[in-house]
């Protein structure tokens, strides 16, 4: 049995998705805070929860033979991390050391951690390879950085394996599940807002930056490519490989403008923009050196391209609109 926390929300609902049809058996733990009771399929055991919650997880694991664990469950703002860093440090590390804890004293020695291209901050040199420095510059970039340093402890000392991946931006959807954050701060799902006419324009933070257009060039990397390499990375601890930090990204850059005329042109609307101040602490560019992800899980993505990424994510939201329409 696989825990996945984290499992109601925008990646750890694919990721369950894709276990399922690998036929695994999943747990999922959310305290719903961020995730949405209906991406939890109803035949799937859920506990309403915290990952803080040492007695919870033990429960879980005297309910259920747990052999790993997919941790998703964060808090993963950057602002809001800047403003209300106690409540970050709280929620992904006091929270997440428990779930360690919990996990040791169930026997769960295997886990997949979500780890994050945040962890380090404004890059020297790009793409970025996972022995570059890790300098974040916001108070979430850190957690996840204390959590991976905190991890590589646990292996040292109480025999954790993991493999923490550090995503650059995830994007896209499945048939079943795509993106909803309430408030939405991830450029793709905002894009699309406006192309459906639920926001008047897409906001563009700087258009001013050193790249060819001024805007900024992000990795994006489609959610089920994602979810695939969870179930690699599960793969490669259950064969006995060792804890690793791996990045997930297409290795491809596109411009704020880029995904905004790529998405004009899937989706046939007009698209405006507003151009508003730059915020604190965004790189001009961040891209992923993903060479270590096909070499130490064998990933390959399925979605490599913006178009399909995007137009994946215009599909799933169109059904979701027209069930609402009709509801
Ligand atoms: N979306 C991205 O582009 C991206 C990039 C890098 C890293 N990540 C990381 O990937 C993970 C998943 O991201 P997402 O976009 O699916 O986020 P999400 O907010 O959609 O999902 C996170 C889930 O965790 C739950 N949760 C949060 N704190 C919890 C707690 N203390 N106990 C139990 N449940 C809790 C929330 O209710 C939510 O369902 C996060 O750890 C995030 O930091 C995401």
């Amino acid at each position: 049995m696989i825990l996945v926390t984290g499992g109601a929300g925008y990646i750890g609902s694919v990721t369950v998705e894709l276990l399922r049809a690998r036929s695994e058996n999943v747990v999922i733990l959310d305290n719903l805070s961020r995730g949405h009771n209906a991406a939890l399929p109803p035949d799937v055991p859920f506990y309403q929860g915290s990952i803080g919650d040492r007695e919870l997880i033990s429960r879980i694991a005297r309910e259920h033979d747990l052999e790993a664990c997919i941790h998703f469950a964060a808090l993963a703002y950057v602002g809001e991390s800047v403003a209300e860093p106690a409540r970050y440090f709280a929620n992904n590390v006091e929270q997440g050391i428990a779930l360690l804890d919990a996990l040791l004293k169930a026997g769960v020695r295997r886990l997949v951690f979500s780890s994050t291209c945040a962890t380090y901050g404004e890059p020297e040199q790009v793409p970025i390879s996972e022995d570059h420095p890790q300098r974040p510059t916001n108070p979430y970039g850190w957690s996840k950085l204390m959590m991976e340093r905190i991890m590589e402890s646990y292996d040292r000392a109480y025999g954790l394996r993991f493999v923490a991946l550090r995503y650059f931006n995830a994007a896209g959807a499945t048939v079943q599940s795509g993106e909803l954050h309430e408030p939405e701060s991830h450029l793709v799902p905002n894009v699309m807002r406006a192309a459906l006419g639920e926001t008047s324009a897409v906001s563009v933070f700087g258009n001013d930056y050193p790249t060819p257009d001024g805007t900024p060039i992000r990795d994006y990397i489609h959610v089920a490519d994602l979810g695939a390499a969870h179930i690699l990375a599960l793969d490669h601890l259950s064969a006995g490989g060792k804890s690793e930090c791996i990045n997930l990204g297409n290795g491809q850059g596109y411009s704020v403008m880029e995904v905004i005329e790529t998405a004009r042109q899937i989706t046939g609307r007009s698209i405006k923009v507003k151009i508003e101040a730059r915020r604190a602490g965004d790189p001009s560019r961040l891209v992923a050196d993903a060479a270590k992800a096909r070499k130490v899980l064998g990933w390959q993505p399925a979605y490599p391209d913006l178009v399909s990424i995007i137009r994946t994510d215009w599909e799933w939201r169109m059904k979701l609109h027209g069930k609402q329409i009709s509801a």
